[in-house]
């Protein structure tokens, strides 16, 4: 029966990996940290659980660290905390070294101090942001990295004390060069995300435009759940090493809005270029038409907003995961992009379905209030 820690069990890969956990036996330990309204959405549903624990703790906090891996004594840490968003790291580029970069080096000076350097089998949450203002292209464990934001030049450390610490100590650390991996779990302001629920809102009449910014932008897109399968292999490997995780499939921005909205009864076409550039209707299908009246063929719904643009933006990622396939024997087409694109506008066509209906149900309540019908 093993044990596992996981930093960032309240976000998107947290909540997939202790699911993943807890079917395979796992008695599944997660620091999460105190906020004034409640973020823990991603994993209630396992709260509770007899094999699910929660242990206050801080990537900026040496000792809260100290004090949870000291106590859990875990077989296995996965480090998937981090200030995770891109753009986001422009503006708070000091916090995101603090979390991203030495964050990572206290969890291995944690693990050290608490007597688990020869047991404990590490996981670092490492990105193919490393690859930046790509080299090479597609991407695979041999190319030179190039950060190109404050995001990645931090991860950059997290990776390469990793490496460090598997070599001086002989510890068994590895990073996983994960490249973007999305779900319905997704957070809102990460780009699929953005789409799909504006997607949802769009066909539903509660959002009339979507606001994005490169739209020429390339990433290598895959399904969140299929990815934490390969960290788990990672560290059930016979020696610690690094792989790239990602389908070997690259589409744009402007694709998977292509996608997104087709999904929900709209052919888009994009007319204009750059800043100028525009979604516009080409076709509505008749289910679509029926609900929804006021979409009409040629309407604008996505424009390009200078708002969204980057200091440095990475535009060119695109995987090879042939050693995770060969060396793992993990399945990177488990889930292909349209079904992806599904996966999540059906979620979020189901959420913004359920918002409207408690909206009317609070419209009908008050009027009836107002009417005395109900006390
Ligand atoms: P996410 O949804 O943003 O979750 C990030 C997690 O980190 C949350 O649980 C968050 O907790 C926690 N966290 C943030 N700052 C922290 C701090 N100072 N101390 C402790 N916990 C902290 O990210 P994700 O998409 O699941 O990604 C997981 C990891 O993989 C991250 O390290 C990310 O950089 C990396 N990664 C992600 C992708 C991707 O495409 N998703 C690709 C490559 C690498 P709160 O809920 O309290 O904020
Ligand atoms: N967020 C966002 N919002 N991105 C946009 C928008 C927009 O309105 N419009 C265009 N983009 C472009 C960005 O400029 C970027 O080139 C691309 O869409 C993807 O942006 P994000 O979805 O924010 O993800 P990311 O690639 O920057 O970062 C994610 O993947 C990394 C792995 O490559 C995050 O999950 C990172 O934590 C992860 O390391």
């Amino acid at each position: 029966m093993k044990t596992a820690l996981i930093t960032g069990i309240t976000g998107q890969d947290g909540s997939f990996l202790s699911e993943f956990l807890l079917s395979k036996g796992y008695e599944v330990h997660g620091t999460i940290r105190r906020s004034s309204v409640d973020y823990r959405e991603r994993i209630a549903h396992l709260e509770g659980q007899p094999k699910f624990h929660l242990h206050y703790a801080d990537l900026g906090d040496s000792m809260s660290l100290i004090r949870v891996i000291s106590k859990v004594r875990p077989d296995e840490i996965y480090n998937l905390a981090a200030q995770s968003h891109v753009q986001v790291s422009f503006d708070s580029p000091e916090f995101t070294a603090n979390v991203d970069a030495t964050g990572v080096l206290r969890i291995l000076e944690a693990v050290r101090l608490s007597g688990l350097a020869d047991t404990c089998h590490i996981y670092q949450a490492s990105t193919s942001e490393l690859y930046g203002k790509v080299e090479e292209v597609p991407q695979n464990e041999e190319t030179p990295f190039h950060p190109y934001s404050p995001y990645a030049v931090a991860k950059l450390y997290g990776h390469w004390i990793v490496k460090e610490y598997r070599e001086a100590y002989n510890m068994f650390c590895c990073s996983g060069i994960l490249f973007n991996h999305e779900s319905e779990r997704r957070g809102e302001t990460f780009v699929t995300r953005k789409i799909t629920l504006a997607a949802a809102r769009i066909a539903q009449g509660k959002q009339s435009k979507l606001y994005l910014g490169n739209l020429s932008s390339l990433r290598d897109w895959g399904y969140a759940k299929d990815y934490v399968e390969c960290m788990w292999l990672m560290l059930q490997n016979d020696k610690p090493e690094d792989f790239v995780i990602a389908t070997g499939i690259q589409h744009s921005v402007r694709d998977f809005c292509y996608y997104a909205f087709k999904h929900v009864g709209i052919e888009l076409e994009f007319v204009g270029e750059g800043a100028d550039e525009k979604g516009v209707i080409k076709s509505i299908t008749p289910q679509l038409s029926a609900v929804n009246k006021r979409l009409t063929v040629g309407d604008v719904l996505i424009e390009v907003s200078a708002d969204f643009f980057r200091p440095t933006d990475v535009v060119n990622l695109w995987g090879d995961p042939s050693k995770a396939k060969e060396k793992l024997g993990w399945n990177p087409q488990k889930t292909t992009f349209e079904e992806l694109v599904k996966i999540m506008v059906d979620a979020d066509m189901a959420k913004v379905a359920v918002e409207r209906a408690g909206e009317s149900i609070r419209t009908n309540l008050v009027e009836y209030l107002e009417k005395g019908i109900v006390k």
